[in-house]
């Protein structure tokens, strides 16, 4: 009998996701700043302990209105990992910017600090660092460079909502910081994210900027009686149907959490000795992060057993996938950065990168059958 596929990532809800929807629609109201994207927005403000959270289309959305607060303009260079996801880069390169690629910490993952310094030159106006997998990165030191050359620090905190880094929420550390809400997020509306602004010099422009460059948020607030365009901007607005349900998921954020942690544990517990027999390395979390749980992976020891174990895990209806491919090896990365950058360990490390199966709903007798078949691969 074929075995039954369990997907990378299957979608489920864990609270009253379903009953928001429905109550936003039955409200009459399912455009953007609704009564849910409010609940959503002092959710995170308190939970996070930040000035302001602007609900967005996405996180490259929100990505791309910290490009436009920075005022990044042709010329200006912007310090991203080569190691993520296409819109921590791209974001800027929309806007003229040259992305200057740093390469990676072989243990965290996570851009490395230690290579700063020598990338910074007088066109330098943001650092973008990545809190892979929601481990944090080395935000001290990060912070020390960026404030000796008055650079800003945007965290591309797509992974990592709810995780600390030295005891402070990830998030709250650069002046802004974005999340994602896609659906292969730990919470998730389908599609969406999030800006946060801790510095108040960027306030006022965000809410114009996010709302077609007009003050149409005043007016809501009933602190005008017309809205005018005042700037440039975009609809960044999620409806508040998408709202709703991302306040089930956040409501439900400690069911969620402790499930994935629950699952990265179980994952971690059993593989270890399995990894260290075969040379395989599983995530490195230091003493002083507390990470989101959002990806468990495998370094597997070359390239070819990394494609191998995909194709023998699906050939048993497991899907695991691999990701990031080094954007500085990348067409449009070569292009915009006007060369190839040096990131070795980007290299090496996504070439032999391997995600396991690792979802809310993910079942233990899953679980079991995942592991039982990462072990006998060999
Ligand atoms: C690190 C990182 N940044 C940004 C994004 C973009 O998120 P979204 O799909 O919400 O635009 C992703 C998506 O996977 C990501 O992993």
């Amino acid at each position: 009998m074929p075995e039954v596929m369990i997907p990378f990532n299957r979608s489920s809800v864990a609270g009253n996701e379903l009953a928001y929807m429905a109550e936003a629609v039955a409200g009459e109201h399912i455009s953007g700043d609704g009564p849910f994207s409010r609940r959503c927005h002092e959710l995170l403000e308190r939970e996070l302990g930040i000035r302001k959270a602007f609900l967005t289309t996405s996180c490259t959305h929100a990505l791309e209105m910290s490009a436009l607060l920075l005022q990044i303009q042709p010329g200006d260079e912007v310090i991203v990992p080569s190691f993520t996801f296409v819109s921590t880069a791209n974001a800027y390169v929309l806007h003229g910017a040259r992305p200057v690629f740093a390469d990676i910490r072989r243990d965290t993952l996570n851009l490395d600090e230690n290579q700063l310094a020598e990338q910074i030159t007088p066109r330098t106006k943001a650092i973008v660092p990545v809190h892979y997998g929601g481990v944090g990165c080395h935000m001290d030191a990060i912070l020390e460079i960026a404030g000796r050359h008055g650079i800003a620090v945007v965290e591309d905190n797509a992974h990592g909502l709810f995780g600390k880094y030295q005891g402070r929420m990830l998030g709250t550390f650069g002046c802004m910081a974005t999340l994602s809400f896609h659906e292969s997020k730990n919470f998730t509306c389908g599609e969406g994210g999030a800006l946060l602004v801790n510095d108040p010099q960027y306030l006022e422009r965000a809410e114009i900027i996010r709302e077609k460059g007009t003050n149409r948020s005043r007016l809501f607030r009933g602190e005008v009686n017309k809205y005018t365009w005042m700037d440039i901007g975009s609809s960044y607005l999620p409806s508040d149907m998408l709202a709703g349900f991302l306040y089930g998921q956040l409501e439900a954020r400690d069911v969620i959490q402790s499930s994935r942690r629950r699952i990265w544990e179980y994952y971690y517990a059993q593989l270890q000795s399995w990894a260290m027999e075969h040379n395989v390395r599983l995530p490195m979390v230091p003493d002083d992060c507390e990470h989101t749980s959002h990806v468990f992976y495998l370094i597997m020891p070359s390239p070819e057993d990394r494609q191998a174990l995909i194709a023998y895990l699906r050939s048993h209806g497991i899907y695991a996938v691999f990701h990031y491919l080094p954007l500085h090896l990348s067409e449009m990365g070569r292009k915009a950065a006007g060369k190839t950058a040096c990131c070795p360990v980007t290299e090496e490390i996504s070439s032999r990168l391997i995600r396991l199966p690792l979802f809310y709903s993910l079942t233990r007798e899953e679980q079991e059958r995942i592991i039982d078949r990462v072990t006998r691969f060999y």
